[in-house]
Formats: structure tokens, sequence, C-alpha cells
């Protein structure tokens, strides 16, 4: 027998409701699922806001994630369909994004240069405000793409606003990246905002970009200008994006910013939107200021309102919506798409079949995760990744048979693996990084110790781990733990107004620590007391200082290691490996 549940649930994940059922059965239906999904509602305010963050490429939908069912053209059309039927024309909204547009799905990384067809899809988005990540400054391509197409755009050319991000031309002058601040008014409420963005404090940039420290702005001339030009009496709320974490316990970056803006504007109501840590996040910095981070990889869209901006205390909320079919339907009340997001969808599907995105290379017969399983579990990548595909590792440079110790750092991995085809897109997705394997002939005792030396040293190597690791609120269990098999495995997010922020209530996702590095030991018995420490050839400086303070403590008279001892070790890359297991099917 088909239960009545499963039967609603399927008509709205693949039909056209407003077309296909009479309006009060719409009703009916749409009822019945929120009530089963427990859907929140979306309290919308004065002035309202959409934010987007770290999609990283992700504009073609979650083939294998049910949560995350929805493509680009679903959300070009959910925003314009909340807009209408939802704000109206007496509150009003605003549209953010706060970068890292690349690297993580093939739809961006399988074209020359990266993000060509993505870059275009991205921006059929009707932003408001929106700036760039530090993934638009690792190449010189890319930031050239991302200044001409985007920054310099005729349709983004007031949007677009980075206060401390520099262009370098051709010619080697700098000049700013987009603009330095945006000042307007809102349609319908005439809200007069002032907007900023900051980018962290990146260092690594190409040399057709530069970063300053956001804090180093305030000292700057067209700051104090500005300043003098907006003061508090012609400001309702300033809007800080930009890809900073809104929770930053080590550097306290966002938190710096603040203290100085709020000596600037002490009674203005200040919004933060940030990224890049790839959580979903809200914090209260004081009774007139909130931030809120909107996750990763196109997994969610965020939503914040402010109420009461002119008279009284202002009042926030936010919510956390998936970004999924259900989610945007329930929420814009619409679940037609817009002509614009139809075409826009049948332009990604026809794009991710040109360049081969769903072609199958193999199928994976049960989901590996980062952080929902113990490192110690079948379940985990990383176990995988030790136990199974690292050991596949040949060298053509020497020999490969000899005891070795393989060390790769766990940021090389950026997605889970899920149950399902392997495809030529889930290895942008999964592992994107091609990698050289160098080598060091060093004694088993030093050997035995780099890892926990990296795993447990200074800050300096939490930059190994995978993003997300870093600045987790790792705390479900203060949240009412939701286990309930029949929902859909996902976030239960604390955040600083407690534990209703995701839209819909999932199964609760664990977070289980991961470390810096993780490494494959094989031990041959019969060898001598060195053995073969191999790794990829971009953190050799790290290994080097492990293997050297480790030395230094350890061994007398210790001689220390250099990059002359470092060689090539050959072999297939941690991508390659990988896809061939899976398609060796072990
Ligand atoms: C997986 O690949 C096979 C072809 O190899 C295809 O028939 C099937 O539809 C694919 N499954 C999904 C969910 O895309
Ligand atoms: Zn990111
Ligand atoms: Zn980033």
């Amino acid at each position: 027998m088909v239960s009545i549940r499963s039967v609603t649930s399927l008509l709205v994940l693949s039909i056209d409701l407003s077309t296909a059922i009479p309006t009060f059965l719409q009703n009916v239906l749409q009822n019945g699922i929120s009530k089963e999904l427990n859907t929140r509602e979306l309290e919308i305010g004065e002035l309202n806001f959409l934010h987007t963050t770290d999609t990283h490429g992700w504009l073609g939908s979650h083939i294998n994630q049910a949560n995350y069912d929805a493509d680009w053209g679903d959300f070009v059309s959910f925003a314009s369909s909340f807009k209408r039927q939802k704000v109206g024309k007496s509150r009003d909204l605003i549209l953010i994004d706060t970068g890292d547009k690349h690297d993580g799905n093939g739809l961006s990384d399988a074209t020359v240069p990266n993000g060509r067809i993505s870059t275009e899809i991205f921006n059929e988005q009707d932003y408001d405000l929106l700036t760039l990540g530090n993934h638009e400054l690792y190449t010189a391509e890319n930031t050239i793409l991302e200044y001409y197409s985007t920054a310099l755009s005729q349709k983004f050319k007031d949007a677009y606003v980075s206060s401390n991000v520099e262009f370098v031309t051709d010619d080697g002058d700098l000049v700013p990246f987009g603009s330095k601040y945006r000042y307007f008014e809102t349609h319908n409420q005439n809200i007069r905002i002032l907007a900023l963005s900051f980018m962290f404090n990146f260092q690594r940039t190409n040399p057709r970009a530069r970063v300053s420290p956001a804090t180093s702005i305030f000292q700057q001339d067209w700051f104090k200008q500005m300043v003098k030009q907006y003061p508090q009496d012609k400001v309702d709320v300033i809007v800080i994006f930009g890809h900073m974490p809104i929770t930053d316990p080590e550097a306290h970056e966002i938190n710096h910013v603040h203290t100085t803006l709020r000596k600037l504007y002490p009674e203005t109501v200040i919004q933060y939107f940030g990224g890049h840590s790839h959580i979903r996040d809200f914090a209260v910095f004081d009774e007139r200021a909130t931030g809120l981070q909107s996750g990763r990889f196109s997994e969610t869209v965020g939503f914040l309102s402010i109420d009461k901006i002119k008279s009284g205390a202002p009042e926030f909320k936010r919510r956390y919506i998936d970004f999924g079919k259900h989610s945007f339907a329930y929420h814009s009340g619409v679940s037609r798409q817009t002509k614009k997001g139809q075409d826009l969808s049948l332009k990604i599907a026809s794009v991710r079949q040109e360049l081969n995105l769903n072609e199958v290379i193999g199928h994976v017969p049960t989901s590996y995760y980062m952080y929902s399983k113990p490192i110690t579990s079948k379940h985990n990548i990383y176990n995988l990744l030790v136990t199974k595909v690292l050991p596949r590792l040949k060298s053509d440079q020497t020999d490969e048979t000899k005891s070795r110790f393989i060390i790769i750092n766990t940021g090389s991995i950026r997605y889970d693996l899920y149950k399902g085809n392997f495809t030529k897109d889930t290895e942008f997705i999964v592992s994107p990084f091609p990698n050289d394997w160098n080598f060091v002939e060093v004694p088993l005792s030093l050997a035995e110790g780099v890892a926990d030396y990296l795993n447990e040293g200074p800050v300096l190597y939490t930059s190994m781990a995978p993003p997300g690791a870093r600045s987790r609120k790792r705390h479900p269990e203060s949240c009412p733990f939701i286990h309930d098999p029949k929902l859909s495995k996902g976030y239960t997010t604390r955040d600083d107004f407690g534990c209703d922020g995701d839209d819909v209530p999932h199964n609760t996702e664990l977070y289980f620590t991961v470390p810096n590095v993780v490494q494959s030991v094989e031990l041959k018995p019969t060898d001598g007391v060195n053995v073969h420490l191999v790794f990829y050839s971009f953190i050799q400086k790290d290994i080097l200082k492990a293997l050297n303070e480790l030395g230094e403590t350890r061994l007398s008279g210790f001689e220390h290691f250099t990059d002359r001892d470092c060689k090539r070790y050959g072999g297939a890359s941690t991508k390659e490996l990988l896809k061939e297991y899976i398609r060796d099917g072990e």
C-alpha cells in the first residue's frame, strides 16, 4: 500500500502544483507537506535579505542529495516569486552574495578558463550587492574574469562592492575592485543603506590583485570622506557584507571592524553578512547589530529581516533555507518556475551535457563522509583513502615496496562522496586538486611522529584542514538532537538565536573532528631503520619543519633535512587513485 505521505511528497517534488492542481487542493497539499516537514516560516520585516555565499560553482543542483535539489534557475525563480508574492510593494528585499564562486563543481571547473560559463549563469541572479572571495584570487585568469565580466559589468557596476581589494591593471596600476562602498535608498520603505564589503586578510593573491587588512581602510581618505558625506543621520542601515567569517575565534577580524564602526555610528543598525568558513551561522554583535552567514555550495539561502528600523529597537529574524524545490515553493507560495528561471535550468542542463559532467565513471556503493562519521568508521572518506586508496600508489621513481608513510592534508578533500553514480562531476566535487608526490627517506622513529606533530602543531597548520573544520561551532548536542529516520539527514544549526534557524528540521547530522592530516602506513618487517615518507609536494615545507623539530628533540647529532633531501616519488594523484578505485569497483 502506498501511504498518503509518500504520495504527497512525490507530487510536490515532481509536478508543478500551480498548473496541475486546483488552488484549494494545492493549499491542502502544501499545508499537509509543511506539517509533515514542519517547515518553519520566514518572518518578513520592513527590510528583508536573501543571502548566498561560497557557492563554488554549485549552480547545477545536488544530484545525490534530495534536500538540495534546486538549481540556479530555481533560485532565480524563487527570489523573484518571493519578492513579488511575499515581500510585496510595501516592504523591501535585498539580494546579496559574498563570493567564492569557483573551485568545487564541474560546472565552474571543467571549463577553460575556470568559471567561463558558470559566471554567466551566476550573474543571471539580480543581486543588489555582490563581491568576491579568495577563490576569485588564486589565479590571474580568475581575477581578470571576475573583474571584467562581473565587477565592471553594466548590470553590476553599482552593485559590486569591495572596500579592501584592488585590481592590478595590465599596466600595473591599482584600481578598486568594484565600488569602495554603495549608498542607496530602498524603493518601498526609503531605507537609506550604506554598504561596504570586506575580504578577510588573505595574503596569497595572484599578482593581479591586492588585499589590504580590513581595519586599515578606516585610515584611508576615501573612507573618512565617506563618513563625512554619510554621517549617522543620513544612514538607516549599514550593511557590511564580505568574504569574512561572522564568528572568528582566532583573528576576530569582524569584531575589530565592528568596534571601529560602532564608534563612528553609535546608533545605526548594522547588519553583517559573511562567508568563507562554510557554515550556517548567526551572531549578535550588540542590540542594533547582528551577522548572518549562509553555509556553502548552494545548500543554503540565508534569510534575514529587520523590523522597527526607524522606530524603537530593531528586531532581527533569521532563517537558513534549504536550497531545495520544496523550500523554495513553500516560502514563495509558488512552485512554478519563472520563464527566466526555466530557461536558466535548461541552459544549465545543456552545459552539463556539453561538459560531459554526467558521464558515469563508476558506482559508489555506499556514502563516505568527511565529518558525519568518525575517522575510524568504514563510512568516513579519509578512512577509505588511507585504507583502500592510498595503498594503490605506485612510484615510477623509486622502490614503492619499501616501508612507507603517505601523508595527505585533509583539506585536499572538499565534499562527501555520496552513494550512486560517480561521474566526471564527482571528481571536481570531492577531490578537485591534482597533486605531485614527493618523498624523503627518514628514520622510522621520525616518520612516526610527523602526522601527530602536524595535527597537534601550531595554529599555522589548521590551514591544512578542510575549511569547514576550522570554525564550525561543533555543538549540535546543545540543541535538541533530532533522531527521526523519516526526516532527511541535514543541518541542526546552533547560533546566537538558538536552535530553530533551519527552515526544515532534519535528522541531525553529527560532526566529528577532522585532523589536519591523515596517513597511510605500510611497514615491512624486513626493512631497515629508514622508511619513505611520501607527501604532497605542496606541503613539503610543513613536512620538513615537522621532521626537523622532531629530530632536534629526539635524535642526538641530528642534521636538518632540506629541500635537497626531498625527491620526486611520482605516481597517480589522489584524485586519480580514487577514481581508479571506484572504477575498478572494489
Ligand atoms: C546512473 O547511471 C546510469 C547509467 O550508467 C543511469 O542509467 C542512471 O540513471 C544514473 N542514475 C542517476 C541517479 O543519475
Ligand atoms: Zn568558500
Ligand atoms: Zn573563501
